[in-house]
C-alpha cells in the first residue's frame, strides 16, 4: 500500500499545457484577451525554428504553449486535421527527467521523446516524453536552475499588450476523455506508470444517473497537486456529451481544464465581457439552494445572475461554472472553479449541468 504523500516519480506539478492549434498568433491573442494569460516568449522563425511557430503564455501558476505548423505536412498539422485545436501535452515538472522517463517505461508506459537535454547562456533544460490516452502525451520537465524564458531556444517577449486581470491563479484539475469500456485501463495506467492513486470520495455510483450518460475516476498523485478525472461514455436516454467529444476529436483527449480562481464572480464577469461564452442553468436550480448546500458566503442572486454552480461536501463548498466550447468543434472547453474547504469535483452539480449540455448538443444537432 502506497502511503499518502509518497510520489515514485517525484512530481512537482504542471509544468505547461501545450496546445497544439492552426494558429499560434491569433490563439495567443484569444487566450491573453479572454483568460488573461501574457504572452512570455516566442520561437519561431526569427529565432531560427523553420518548422513550426511557439508562444508560451503564463498567469500565475498557469502556463500554456501554443504550437502551430509552420509547413505542410508537418505532425503538428496532421495532428489539428484529426483532432482540431487541442490539448497535446500535459508536461508535469520532475525533479529528474531521464529517471521518472525509465521508472514510467519500467512501469509500461510507452516512450515517446527519449531524454534529451537543450542548453543555452541560461542553464539546462531536460524533457522526455510518454504517451497517454488517445494522441496526448506527459512530458517530464526538468527545469532546475534554468533562468531563460522557458527554454532554451525560445526568446522573451518584451511588448507588453495589455493583459486583462481575470483572477485565474493556477490548474486545478484536467479531465481526459477515454472511450466506452476504456476508463479502468487509463485509472491502471495512472496508478501504474505514474504513481496516481484514485481519490476516494469520489465513486462512480454518485454519478450514474440517468442524467449522467457517464463514468468517471478522478486520479492525483502522491501530493495531491495534479488531478486527473477520467471519463468514459455510459449508455443513458440520449447521445452522450463524451460520445460527441470522441466522435468531433476523432477520439480521446482532453475535455476541460479547470483554472481556480480566489473570486469565481469576478473571474466570470471579466471571462464573459471579453467573449467567452457559459453554459447557463435553469432557475430553477436555485430554487432551494441553501436546503441543498447549506449556509454559503455567495448571494444566491449573484451566482443565479451567472449561472454559478454550487456543491458541498463533508469539507466544505465549492463555486463552478464550464465554458462553451473554445473551438468550432464541441471539443475542449475550460471550467472555473472557487474551492472553500470542499475537494470534491460537483458531484452533486451533474444532474442539472447535465441537462444544461444536453440542451447545447441538441442546438447542434448531436443529441
Ligand atoms: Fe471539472
Amino acid at each position: 500500500m502506497m502511503s499518502h504523500t509518497q510520489d515514485p516519480l517525484d512530481l512537482f506539478g504542471i509544468d505547461y499545457l501545450e496546445f497544439y492549434v492552426s494558429n499560434a498568433r491569433q490563439a495567443a491573442h484569444f487566450y491573453r484577451s479572454t483568460l488573461g494569460m501574457a504572452p512570455v516568449a516566442y520561437a519561431g522563425l526569427e529565432t531560427g525554428l523553420r518548422d513550426r511557430t511557439s508562444y508560451v503564455l503564463e498567469r500565475r501558476h498557469v502556463r500554456f504553449l501554443l504550437t502551430a505548423p509552420n509547413l505542410p505536412g508537418h505532425p503538428v498539422g496532421d495532428h489539428i486535421a484529426r483532432h482540431g485545436d487541442g490539448v497535446r501535452d500535459i508536461a508535469l515538472r520532475v525533479r529528474d527527467a531521464a529517471a521518472a522517463y525509465h521508472a514510467a517505461l519500467r512501469n509500461g508506459a510507452q516512450g515517446v521523446l527519449e531524454p534529451t537535454t537543450t542548453e543555452d547562456s541560461h542553464g539546462r533544460i531536460v524533457k522526455a516524453t510518454i504517451a497517454a490516452y488517445g494522441d496526448t502525451v506527459h512530458s517530464f520537465i526538468e527545469r532546475d536552475g534554468y533562468r531563460g524564458p522557458f527554454m532554451p531556444g525560445f526568446r522573451a517577449i518584451t511588448e507588453r499588450p495589455p493583459v486583462p486581470e481575470t483572477g485565474i491563479a493556477a490548474i486545478d484539475h484536467i479531465v481526459g476523455n477515454v472511450e466506452l469500456g476504456h476508463m479502468e485501463e487509463w485509472v491502471d495506467y495512472y496508478r501504474d506508470v505514474l504513481g496516481f492513486r484514485q481519490m476516494i470520495h469520489f465513486d462512480d455510483k454518485d454519478i450514474s444517473t440517468e442524467y449522467s450518460a457517464l463514468m468517471s475516476k478522478v486520479m492525483q498523485n502522491g501530493s495531491g497537486k495534479i488531478k486527473f478525472p477520467i471519463n468514459e461514455p455510459a449508455g443513458g436516454r440520449k447521445k452522450s456529451q463524451i460520445a460527441e467529444f470522441l466522435e468531433y476529436y476523432g477520439g480521446p483527449g482532453v475535455q476541460h481544464i479547470a483554472l481556480s480562481t480566489g473570486d469565481i464572480c469576478a473571474t466570470v464577469d471579466t471571462l464573459r465581457d471579453a467573449g467567452i461564452p457559459f453554459i447557463s442553468v435553469p432557475p430553477s436550480y436555485y430554487d432551494d439552494l441553501e436546503g441543498r448546500v447549506g449556509r454559503i458566503d455567495e448571494s444566491r442572486a449573484a451566482l443565479e445572475e451567472r449561472s454559478i454552480l454550487v456543491d458541498r461536501d463533508e469539507e466544505g463548498y465549492l463555486l463552478q461554472i464550464f465554458s462553451q466550447p473554445l473551438q468550432d468543434r464541441p471539443t475542449l472547453f475550460i471550467e472555473i472553479i472557487q474551492r472553500k474547504g470542499s475537494r470534491g469535483f460537483g458531484k452533486g452539480n451533474f444532474r442539472a449541468l447535465f441537462e444544461s449540455i444536453e440542451r447545447e448538443q441538441e442546438k447542434r444537432g448531436n443529441l
